[in-house]
């Protein structure tokens, strides 16, 4: 495996990750065949936040073997630094409408969840029947708003990630593991022309 130069530390590969979405796909399978049933018509809405979503759903759509139908929306993050950004912001909306319906939110990582209840606060207010959250990463000790994560594939540590669909500046998303990126080598970093 080629490693970034910006990385520090792996954490997760693919084949640990190609697993865990197994199971997480699993889970969700089971839970949606247990409470959906007296909807029938009402296909769960997966709902992935881009860009960062773009790997983790596509592996995770792979194995849900419930009907899903998909859709995205963008809010605004950290800006491509290594710092939070305090209040996110939707840029871009979902097509469908979501009255009544269930709907699955797909996010890379959780840290301070304030994106996520944004989002969930949003769907809620426009009817959504449920509102139900998957994440593949989720970074419990930066919390800063009451969230409840329904399913998390890793619970990861309070550095800055990189790969796997998390960004730098907008690159290393392609990156096919899961790393803690170099900080003091990030901050000097001239990207290849
Ligand atoms: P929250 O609103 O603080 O929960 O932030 C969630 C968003 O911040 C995620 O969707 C990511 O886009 C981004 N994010 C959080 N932690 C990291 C990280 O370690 N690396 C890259 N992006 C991150
Ligand atoms: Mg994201």
């Amino acid at each position: 495996m080629k490693i970034h130069p910006l990385v520090k530390e792996v954490l997760y590969t693919r084949k640990d990750i190609t697993a865990k979405c197994k199971e997480l796909a699993q889970v969700v399978n089971q839970y949606y065949q247990e409470n959906s049933q007296h909807n029938k018509d009402n296909t769960v809405i997966c709902l992935g936040l881009l860009k960062g979503c773009i790997p983790f759903m596509a592996m995770l759509l792979l194995d849900l073997e419930i009907e899903v139908e998909t859709e995205y929306m963008t809010v605004s993050s950290y800006g491509g630094g290594v710092a939070g950004n305090l209040n996110p912001e939707i840029m871009f909306d979902l097509v469908a409408d979501v009255n009544d319906r269930d709907v699955l939110l797909v996010e890379d990582i959780i840290d301070s969840g304030k994106t996520i209840k944004l989002v969930k606060d949003y769907l809620l207010g426009k009817g959504a029947r449920t509102v139900k959250v998957v994440t593949l990463l989720d970074k419990k000790s930066g919390r800063k708003v009451d969230l409840t994560v329904d399913w998390y594939g890793f619970d990861v540590p309070a550095a800055f990630l990189i790969g796997f669909g998390l960004d730098y500046e907008e690159r290393l998303r392609n990156l096919p593991y899961v790393a803690i990126a170099n900080v003091e080598k990030i901050k000097t970093w001239t990207w290849e022309k």
